[in-house]
């Protein structure tokens, strides 16, 4: 028999939790508990005085001086820098530039360029939105077939046709992921380069991308890097491959030297000729200082917390949801996801927004998900048994009955 799992339990997980300290690196509201750092992440409590810096010395004082004088100019190269230790790339593979979107088109195509003679890229149905529309165009530019299946047919699907294996690690909707080394190798065996959108995994867990000899990888700053909304992107391409990737955007700050002005394109020798066009320089800032809410943390603890939250997040659902018409839209075995857990149910949307009421947000992925990321540099245990609390009452009550819970946002 399982023992009932207490709120006074899980606040001792949290006394003894490693990681605790972390969350004082965080400005978040102390009536709201947030389990949506996996679409936006909290803003860390030491960026306002950085971007008061950026704002009121470096731009207003300093003016077109600061792209030299403040080192603004290397702050995309060097925030690749921090993030590659947090996705075990190696300096100068990872820069940061444009959008996921943006980057993720950039390497489709400059891979497929890579690859003459296979006309397959593979991705497969279940990825987010966006992956699969600039995958298409991808394609159709290079004169590719782009090529979707199930995300369990993926492996079964890489043959010797393949130029492109295209994946998310952990899925948006149901935080199950993908065995990196395993897809890796299996592409490669093919003949086939693999592309990874890390998006829901960098700065939630550990991934060894050199380990695994992936070829390339994106993702988004504002998730779990906390880098703010709209945060700029970044882009990993192995060292191996430097020499060769010729990326399609071609604009000057890719070039091998911007400030000479030719009118012939070379691109740069260096990671740098990921870049297209002049940095969202405010918005890097905000992401190279909340990258500092990582100084001193152990990845594997993270990873270890990770699991443990969503692992107590399962097994309340269990013992409060039951005959509450809840669903589990994620593995239960945390070695198969990523740091969130997704719960199916019909009237999912109308009870997220009576979540949201009470201060409590995740959020709604149609047609039917309730989505709670867990990151581990801020989330509490006590945040877990005080969220399955508050579901079950309005479940229970039907406090999400109400046109106002019912109707929807722009925003979901
Ligand atoms: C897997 C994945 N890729 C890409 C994106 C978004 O890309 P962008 O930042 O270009 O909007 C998201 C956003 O949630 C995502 O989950």
């Amino acid at each position: 028999m399982t023992s009932t799992i207490t709120r006074d339990a899980c606040a001792a997980l949290d006394a003894a939790d490693t990681l605790a300290h972390c969350r004082a690196r965080f400005n978040l509201p102390a009536d709201t508990i947030y389990l949506d750092g996996n679409s936006l992440g909290a803003m860390p409590a030491n960026v306002p005085a950085r971007m008061k810096q950026a704002l009121e010395q470096e731009w207003a004082h300093g003016l077109i001086r600061s792209w030299n004088d403040a080192d603004w100019y290397p702050a995309p190269q060097r925030t690749g820098d921090k993030i590659a230790k947090l996705i075990g790339a190696g300096q100068g593979e990872v820069i940061v530039a444009d959008s996921t979107s943006v980057n993720l088109f950039k390497v489709l195509v400059a891979a497929t360029r890579m690859q003459p003679g296979r006309r397959v890229i593979l991705a497969e149905r279940t990825n987010f939105p966006t992956d699969v529309y600039i995958a298409g165009s991808a394609a159709e530019m290079t004169g590719c077939e782009l090529r979707c299946v199930d995300p369990d047919d993926v492996l079964a699907a890489i043959d010797e046709t393949v130029a492109i294996v295209s994946l998310t690690h952990v899925n948006y909707k149901t935080g199950k992921r993908y065995d990196m080394e395993a897809v890796t190798r299996r592409a490669h065996e093919a003949g086939a380069l693999i592309v990874w959108d890390l998006c829901h995994t960098a700065g939630a867990m550990p991934v060894q991308l050199n380990a695994c000899e992936a070829d390339f990888a994106v993702g988004c700053g504002y998730k779990y890097l906390n880098g703010g909304p709209g945060a700029p992107a970044f882009v990993f391409v192995a060292s191996r491959h430097l020499a060769a990737i010729r990326q399609p955007l071609t604009g000057w700050h890719g070039h091998a030297k911007p400030f000479e002005f030719t009118h012939d394109y070379a691109p740069h020798p260096a990671i740098d000729r990921m870049l297209t066009g002049t940095a969202p320089q405010l918005g890097v800032i905000a992401l190279e200082s909340a990258l500092d809410a990582f100084d001193g943390v152990d990845l594997n603890t993270l990873r270890e917390k990770s699991v443990a939250l969503g692992n107590l997040f399962i097994a309340l659902a269990d013992q409060e949801l039951a005959g509450l018409g809840c669903g589990l839209a994620s593995p239960r075995d945390a070695d198969q996801r990523g740091s969130q857990v997704s719960l199916t149910h019909e009237e999912g949307y109308a009870i997220m927004q009576a979540l949201i009421a009470r201060n409590v947000i995740g959020d709604f992925r149609a047609p039917d998900i309730l989505r709670f990321g867990f990151a581990p540099l801020y989330v509490r245990y006590v945040d877990i048994w005080d969220t399955i609390a508050a579901l079950k009452d309005i479940i229970a009550t039907g406090a999400w009955n109400t046109p106002e819970f019912r109707t929807r946002k722009s925003v979901t």
